[in-house]
């Protein structure tokens, strides 16, 4: 197997616990290299005790971080809802409702126009250092069309999402299409996907529904995440945590309560701040649940409404800026909470042995990410240790 050595890496961000001691949350290591070995990572350590390699590349000084995870996105639809988009920047709200006009463009378009669609947008994830991205379905909302939207984003991740109880569409009622969730359209789905998730909120699946939604994936062999505390308070992440999802996201209205049982059952809260950022709703307050002890990720919730971003830098920068993390608890947020948050450890930490997905910035260090906000400071990308990007 053919081996590159990265050198020359002035600041290398390895997430790696081991090394937590003197390099902080991101295990730092400065002067740093990196060997890649085939897909994996096969050594890192300082640049004067490199070994010998196939291939080198001199990073010139700049700072390597792990490809970050995005372990929130909408990917599969069609269609645009940019004029939405417009009036919410005029005063209108944000509802759930708009989900309708995608699920309308989304049936509407061919298999090959969503794929299409599907490989444009995980290219621009790539080119902005994600690495690994989980994708839900959600836009078919019939058994056919939320078959097909899993079986398309299974072409591009194994972490696929049946998100069928994203709202009721329109012609049937919530009794009859929770039936059709949890029987016919989980029969369909199931073959293509690995998570089940439910949009449990007003105006779309209520905490009973969730529940039962839930209940009938796991019996399918689906594991459970959820969408909840978006637009108003409610029972949805204290849903998560009875159940010891391993995520719950959104997480925006939080009461106390839910504080707690997120800080006892060790249930990762996923905080998009792309979504406040597109709907002008207020930030969640990512301090108080760090200060609580519960663990947080962060990811995109790219998607045709709420907030149609890709970028985990903007994300980053935006958890900084407005939910007061620092720059390193955002960072690890972005990436080795995110795989935890998709139950993984093989990606978002860089160790020997881990997938060697790794992004060259065009920085000195990490803090550009957030101290640089909306510049592309991307300058290379190794996924499974074959070069993606280079610039
Ligand atoms: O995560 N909240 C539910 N689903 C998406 C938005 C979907 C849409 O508006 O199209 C979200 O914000
Ligand atoms: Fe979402």
């Amino acid at each position: 197997m053919s081996t590159t050595l990265i050198t020359g890496i002035g600041e290398l961000v390895t997430n790696d616990p081991a090394r937590a001691e003197g390099g902080g949350l991101l295990g730092l290591v400065h002067d740093a290299a990196v060997v890649v070995e085939g897909s994996r990572v096969a050594w890192i350590g300082r640049a004067v005790d490199a070994p010998a390699a196939d291939v080198q590349v001199d990073a010139g000084g700049r700072a390597v971080v792990p490809g970050f995870v995005d372990s929130h996105s909408h990917l599969v639809f069609a269609g645009d809802r940019s004029a939405e988009f417009e009036a919410r920047m005029t005063g209108e709200p944000y509802t759930a409702g708009g989900i309708r006009t995608t699920v309308a463009a989304t049936r509407a378009a061919t298999d090959e126009q969503l794929t299409s669609h599907v490989a444009r947008l995980v290219a621009e994830m790539r080119a902005q250092g994600t690495t690994s991205v989980e994708i839900k379905s959600g836009y078919g909302l019939s058994v056919h069309d939320e078959a097909r939207s899993l079986a398309v984003a299974r072409q591009f991740t194994d972490d696929t999402t049946f998100l069928g109880a994203h709202v009721v569409p329109a012609g049937t009622t919530p009794e009859d299409y929770v039936d059709l969730v949890t029987g016919p359209m989980l029969a369909a789905a199931a073959p293509h996907a690995r998570w089940i998730d439910v949009f449990c909120e007003d105006g779309a699946f209520d905490v009973d529904q969730a529940r039962t939604i839930l209940a009938t994936g796991s019996d399918s062999g689906l594991r459970g995440r959820l969408h909840a505390n978006q637009l108003t308070y409610g029972g949805g992440v204290r849903l998560a945590c009875e159940l010891g999802l391993v995520a719950v996201d959104h997480c925006t209205f939080l009461s106390d309560d839910d504080v707690s049982a997120l800080a006892s059952s060790g249930t990762i809260a996923t905080l998009l701040p792309g979504v406040e950022f597109s709907t002008r709703q207020p930030y969640p307050d990512a301090r108080r649940l760090l200060d609580a002890g519960v663990r947080i990720a962060l990811a995109s919730d790219c998607n045709p409404g709420s907030c149609f971003t890709s970028s985990m830098a903007l994300c980053i920068a935006l958890a900084v800026r407005e939910m007061r993390m620092s720059p390193a608890e955002a960072l690890h947020a972005a990436t080795a909470m995110g795989a935890a948050a998709l139950d993984r450890d093989d990606v978002g930490v860089l160790a020997p042995g881990k997938v060697a997905d790794l992004v060259l910035l065009d920085a000195p260090s990490h803090v550009h990410l957030a101290y640089r906000p909306g510049v592309p400071l991307v300058a290379g990308v190794w996924q499974s240790g074959r070069p993606v990007v280079a610039r």
